[in-house]
């Protein structure tokens, strides 16, 4: 395994004694930079293989990049050398917009945990579709998500305008694209989950694929993203809406509102959601009732909390067809992706 792999726990002590936002910053253009050196280049490569059927695509591994962590899809190359099976990026906004006043990112290292309230901070639409369009991720024969959301600018009644804006920009580039409705940084939105405003937002957008894919002569698979913080009873309408709606996939989980578990550590009153080991059981409770609901072939991917294999194999027992990572990779490095690719391995 690669140099990189290990430096990461030597790396990890510096990057912790800077402010969280700067440490994934420097974090993100070291990657980058090592990407671009073709010397080093060929210290990043790790690709597990255990190929995995997932809304009609064939993953190279059931291991993903969570969104958020590119949110303008300007890494997915790097990333890509990481030895993920997937990779999806954003969320993107049709407009750039600089989301929230920092510090906007806090660490809770007591939990292994993080609170953020980016707001979705992205360089809008247009930036995205270059970045993603001068990646080769996607031909050499990797699969990219691309996570679509509105501007914090756009009344919330207006929000479909923004997801099919994005939902044309983006359609072309992708291998799946992720409606996110649970983000729980731009006000409002997740009403979005709700039964009469998820017919509302779902049913245009369903229309709207059906016209781009007759355009493009391609069908791409739509996913929604949902919260870690709903009912069984508004687990079942949104489980609902998605057949209803012929969504091919769901993300569960984003991250959660709760601060159960993290009580009395510091930052843990900061606003915010909350991600990392604390969402894992909340995430688990989700899948498993999605999965009760939706029936057998139904197209899960598992989020929230995936901190080693262990847990990577939860997700799946508990329904999911393939998981993502990104608070785990803060803690971990990417030696994790590996570490979850031969755990789920082990359980076929
Ligand atoms: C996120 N997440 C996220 N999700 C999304 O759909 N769009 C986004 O823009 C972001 N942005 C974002 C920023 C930061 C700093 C974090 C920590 C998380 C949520 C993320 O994709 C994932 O669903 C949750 O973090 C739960 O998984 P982990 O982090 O516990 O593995």
């Amino acid at each position: 395994m690669s140099l990189l792999f290990h430096s990461y726990s030597l790396a990890r002590s510096a990057l912790f004694s800077l402010d969280a936002e700067t440490a994934h910053e420097l974090t993100l253009s070291s990657l980058q930079k090592a990407y671009d050196c073709r010397l080093t280049r060929k210290l990043l490569s790790a690709s597990p293989a255990l190929p995995t059927t997932l809304m009609g695509l064939t993953l190279r591994n059931p291991v993903g990049l969570a969104a958020g962590l590119d949110k303008n899809g300007a890494h997915v190359d790097a990333l890509g050398q990481l030895g993920f099976g997937f990779i999806e990026v954003g969320t993107v906004t049709p407009k750039p917009q600089t989301g929230n006043p920092k510090p906007r990112l806090f660490r809770l290292p007591r939990a292994s945990a993080l609170i953020n309230r980016m707001g979705f901070n992205n360089t809008g639409l247009d930036a995205f579709v270059q970045n993603v369009q001068a990646s080769e991720w996607r031909q050499q024969g990797g699969t990219l998500g691309l996570n679509i959301g509105k501007n914090a600018a756009t009344p919330i009644e207006r929000a479909v305008d923004d997801y099919l804006s994005c939902l044309d920009g983006v359609y072309p580039h992708a291998d799946y694209i992720t409606i996110n409705i649970s983000s729980p940084n731009t006000q409002n939105l997740r009403t979005l989950q709700r039964n009469q405003e998820l017919a509302s937002l779902l049913g245009p957008l369903q229309e709207r694929r059906r016209a781009l894919a007759d355009q493009h002569g391609r069908h791409v698979p739509m996913a929604v993203k949902i919260a870690p913080d709903l009912t069984h009873d508004q687990i079942d309408i949104i489980a609902s809406a998605l057949h209803h709606f012929e969504i091919d996939g769901v993300i569960a989980t984003n991250t959660t509102l709760s601060r159960e578990r993290v009580q009395g550590l510091p930052h843990a009153a900061e606003p915010g959601g909350l991600s990392g080991p604390p969402v894992h059981e909340l995430s688990l409770a989700v899948i498993e009732r999605l999965r009760h609901q939706l029936g057998a072939d139904y197209a899960i991917i598992g989020v929230g909390g995936i901190s080693n294999g262990r847990q990577a194999q939860e997700k799946i027992a508990a329904g999911a067809n393939a998981v993502q990572l990104y608070t785990g990779l803060i803690y971990r490095g990417p030696v994790l992706i590996g570490e979850c690719v031969r755990a789920i391995a082990q359980k076929r």
